[in-house]
């Protein structure tokens, strides 16, 4: 492809670099397009926009490719564990087995939450949604620890980084034991990452905690899938937060919000939602087919759909294979892996879906295995939330040490030219 890109407008013709990605990838560099011509590109939704170079996550919506820093996600998910792959994703390698225990060791010093956020998360009604509880209780932890928001050197950013890779699990945990009713406690500093998570989530205030090898893969491989998908919504949010320069926990507490909407991450819970309500309604899933397509209905097919996979979504493909083997390790026989087969199986076949190019996401399955491990329907995107944080923060730090501008997109105004002001006795 030629290293240019010509543009005429009003007869002249203006001149841009074609520049190109490690995966052949190809934008047009349109940096000094407004100074050269005077006019802007429009395109909402950003379909056709490049926000950044970024050197973390490639995807291939077309193929069904997904990779961390070069590694295929079906290798991670079969091989890594989830902190190894927050390593890979925030500093670039793989870590050494020293790297990865001084990294979990920096993570253990920093896991203690203050106690007074336990009065701020008490505070909230009992009904507040956890996504809601997560956000704030995230952008809370910047009045406890100030030292995190100012942060220009790699060393300062590195202590906001474990800082938050600590204390986040403990904000997940209590979120979802304020959902049950349990106290808010603390994890045990002498356990692997992601089992100290389930035991701060699932420890009974009566019981001893029993480690639970099953959950506790499920666990680390649906966080793994979760951890980044290059510029989506949320990851989008934290970085042009972060370009204004609010210092990572505020970048992560609007990235939460933008991840808490159905058509992102909180997909998850609304096809677990949809499913259900099949169910109830005796599990005719001709009749929600027929919604889906429905142009009239508002109805859509939860976790069907994506705006980069037009093939498949190869994190969909690992999830249903473990839902399904959870299930079995489990011995649980559930009619909502059964309703969503049906689903999957008839949509793969209807002209409307097979066109569109619309197959299942991540989300599709994801929630089966939660509800298998017990958490609760309306936690499954604070879920998702966790698998993402290494994400969010890969994306904050590349946008921070490459000096990135605040971004600021342009707009085309379409409201009233200028007009008088009228005085309100004189208007209508
Ligand atoms: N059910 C029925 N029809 C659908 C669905 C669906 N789930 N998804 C897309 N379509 C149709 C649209 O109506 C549209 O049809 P048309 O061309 O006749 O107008 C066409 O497919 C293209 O859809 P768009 O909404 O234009 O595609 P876009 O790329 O903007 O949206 C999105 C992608 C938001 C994911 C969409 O597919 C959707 O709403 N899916 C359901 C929600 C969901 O699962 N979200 C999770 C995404 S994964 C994630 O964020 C982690």
């Amino acid at each position: 492809m030629s290293n240019k890109a010509y543009l005429e407008i009003g007869g002249e013709r203006y001149e841009f670099p074609v520049i190109t990605g490690t995966e052949n990838e190809s934008a047009v560099d349109i940096k000094t397009l407004r100074a050269s011509t005077k006019i802007v590109t429009i395109d909402p939704g950003y379909k056709n926009t490049g926000s950044c170079e970024s050197a973390i996550t490639f995807l291939n919506g077309e193929k069904g490719i997904l990779r961390y820093r070069g590694y295929a996600i079906e290798e991670l998910a079969k091989h890594a564990d989830f902190l190894e792959v927050a390593y890979l994703l925030i500093f670039g390698e793989l870590p050494n087995g020293e790297q990865l225990e001084k990294f979990l060791s920096d993570i253990r010093k920093e896991s203690h939450v203050d106690e007074e956020m336990k009065k701020i998360i008490d505070a909230f009604p009992r009904t507040a949604h956890p996504m809601g509880v997560l956000s704030s209780m995230t952008s809370a932890l910047i009045a406890f620890n100030p030292s995190s928001v100012n942060v220009s050197s790699e060393e300062a950013m590195y202590h906001a980084i474990v800082r938050i890779l600590a204390k986040f699990p403990v904000l997940v945990a209590w979120t979802m034991r304020k959902v049950m009713g349990l106290p808010r406690e603390y994890g045990d500093n002498s356990l692997g990452y992601v089992e100290n998570i389930h035991k701060m989530m699932f420890r009974h205030p009566h019981e001893e905690y029993r480690k639970d090898d099953l959950a506790i893969e499920a666990l680390d491989q649906l966080l793994i899938l979760h951890a980044d998908h290059e510029q989506n919504c949320s990851t989008s949010t934290v970085r042009i937060v972060g370009s204004s320069h609010a210092g990572l926990f505020a970048s992560l507490s609007a990235g939460i919000s933008a991840l808490w909407g159905p058509l992102h991450g909180g997909a998850n819970q609304a096809v677990l939602e949809m499913l259900e309500a099949i169910n109830e309604d005796g599990g005719d899933t001709a009749k929600y087919m027929a919604k889906a397509k429905d142009k009239s209905d508002p109805f859509r097919l939860m976790g069907f759909g994506h705006r980069v996979y037009k093939n498949f979504d190869p994190r969909a493909k690992i999830i249903k294979k473990a839902a399904d083997s959870l299930l079995d390790d489990l011995g649980i026989e559930d009619p909502i892996l059964d309703i969503a087969k049906g689903l999957e199986k008839e949509a793969l076949e209807d002209p409307y879906f097979v066109d569109r190019k619309l197959y299942p996401n991540v989300d599709f399955y994801s929630g089966i295995i939660y509800r298998a491990l017990g958490i609760p329907v309306e936690m499954f995107t604070v879920m998702f939330a966790l698998g993402r944080l290494p994400g969010w923060i890969a994306q904050w730090r590349e946008m921070r040490l490459r000096n990135e501008p605040i971004g600021r997109p342009r707009q085309i105004y379409i409201g009233a030219n200028e007009r008088p002001f009228v005085p309100i006795k004189k208007r209508k």
